[in-house]
């Protein structure tokens, strides 16, 4: 392989020196003639930025400048390619990014919480600019999904995207499952293979799948990004006596985002969800990621991989800058940013079973008035079953229900008369049931 020696190198600054920023080193450093080769030209980091110069990063770093400042970074007059994977959507990453699309640089980001905030600002100054602004890596890791869908999918009409985007969550949803193991011990499994946010809330709390999805919608549907309509719920609230019964029943539970466009609006979703065990997102294992995409003409597209860690990551970042090294100018997000609608929100309204587990108070007439709330509703039950004693306490008694399908407006209108009945020892679990 060989490069036309006279071709001017595409010079990197490089923002972020931890999991994600350390990978990008590694794959230069390790295929620096084949990157080359791919781009046709050089590709080479010309100075980086992190908090603390004295840290041990196990890399060699010392041919590459170092600025304390990213915005000194971004502006830099041997720095093409602004590279930006230090997270945060305000501070440092958004002021960055700025000053390098105001300095006319392009820029490649990780971060789908600056773009979930910031993507339409971002995106129509880049577009003014005439810059790049790529985000490959900030939605499943290693995936190509962003180039899926801007590119491969172009021709299509898309009806749905669906996905399990949080390695986190599906480590430690799925470890819960094979080794019964406690959520603070899979937590800092966690931790150490690199997945973690610098806030774990954005992890656990469903907030780092919901950016995500809501960068996919903007594509898929054309919109704005439209991050505060999307319905979040995280793990937090799931037990290991809910894996276990689900489990029982044939299911798994998935931290499922669903986006989808109907006739009231864009509907944007991401929520445990009950799945079938055999299904594809059910045999989902681990930190891996799964996105489903649905066109009008290619039907339906299943993509699954690493969503987190540092090579899958830095894969996709180091993809983004070959896209720019060879020429290539895409709209943002598809089409040009000033085109995007307005999305109008709507909640989801698709009926599905539901699977609900409460724990009552032992005496007669209270399980009576749990499925008198559920009839008034007009929701059908399906199964009922009530655990045996050792797992509830002396006078509790542990039910679980699953119901034929019904609309999460009824399910949400029973979950509240519940309360009112004064039968319920704590706040009642309602997850939805997804035939995926
Ligand atoms: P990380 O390991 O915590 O590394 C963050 C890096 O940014 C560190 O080198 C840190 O410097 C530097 N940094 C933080 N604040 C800074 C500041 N104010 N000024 C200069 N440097 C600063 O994070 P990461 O996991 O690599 O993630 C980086 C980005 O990629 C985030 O947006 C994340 O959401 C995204 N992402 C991560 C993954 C993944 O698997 N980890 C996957 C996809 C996307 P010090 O090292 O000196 O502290
Ligand atoms: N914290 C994220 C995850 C990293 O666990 O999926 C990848 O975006």
């Amino acid at each position: 392989m060989s490069v036309e020696p006279t071709a001017a190198p595409l010079r990197l600054g490089l923002a972020g020196l931890g999991t994600v920023g350390i990978g990008v080193v590694r794959i230069l450093q390790r295929e620096a003639a084949l990157l080359s080769a791919r781009a046709g030209r050089p590709v080479a980091i010309t100075a980086v930025s992190a908090r603390d110069p004295l840290k041990n990063r196990d890399a060699d770093l010392s041919g590459y400048a170092w600025e304390t400042d990213p915005v000194a970074l971004a502006r830099r007059e041997d720095v093409d390619v602004f590279v930006e994977v230090m997270g945060g959507h305000e501070g440092p990453a958004r002021d960055a990014t700025e000053a390098a699309l105001r300095a006319g640089k392009h820029v490649v980001t990780a971060n789908k919480a600056l773009l979930a905030h910031h993507g339409q600002a971002l995106a129509e100054a880049a577009e003014a600019a005439g810059v790049a602004l790529r985000f490959e890596a900030a939605v499943a890791g290693g995936i190509p999904v962003i180039k899926t869908l801007t590119e491969g999918l172009a021709g299509n009409r898309i009806k749905r995207v669906m996905g399990v985007m949080n390695g986190t969550c599906n480590y430690i949803l799925t470890r819960m499952e094979e080794t019964g193991q406690g959520y603070n011990v899979l937590f800092d499994e966690c931790a150490r293979l690199g997945y973690l946010e610098a806030d774990p809330n954005l992890d656990v709390g469903g907030i780092d799948a919901g950016h995500k999805l809501a960068l996919l919608a903007a594509i898929a549907f054309g919109t704005r990004v439209s991050f505060d309509a999307v319905e979040l719920e995280g793990i937090g609230a799931i037990s290991l006596d809910d894996i276990r019964h689900a489990a029982e029943m044939g299911y798994r539970i998935k931290l499922l985002g669903v986006a989808q466009m109907s006739g009231r609006g864009l509907e944007q979703r991401m929520t445990p969800c009950l799945v079938p065990a055999r299904s594809p997102l059910g045999q989902l294992q681990g930190g891996t990621n799964m996105v489903v995409l649905e066109g009008d003409s290619v039907g339906q597209i299943v993509m699954r991989g690493a969503g987190a860690g540092e090579g899958p990551t830095a894969s996709a970042v180091m993809a983004d800058v070959i896209d720019i090294a060879r020429g290539f100018r895409l709209p943002v997000f598809g089409i040009p940013a000033r085109d995007l609608a307005e999305p109008v929100a709507a909640r989801a309204a698709t009926p599905a079973p539901y699977y609900l587990r409460m724990r009552l108070l032992d005496k007669p007439g209270a399980l009576a008035k749990i499925a008198t709330c559920l009839g008034e509703a007009g929701i059908s039950i399906d199964q009922m079953r009530q655990i045996n004693q050792e797992e509830a306490e002396d006078d509790d008694a542990i039910v679980l229900f699953v119901t034929h399908k019904a609309s999460p407006a009824d399910i949400e209108h029973a979950l509240g008369e519940f309360e009112r009945t004064g039968v319920l020892v704590e706040a009642p679990v309602a997850i939805r049931i997804e035939q995926v």
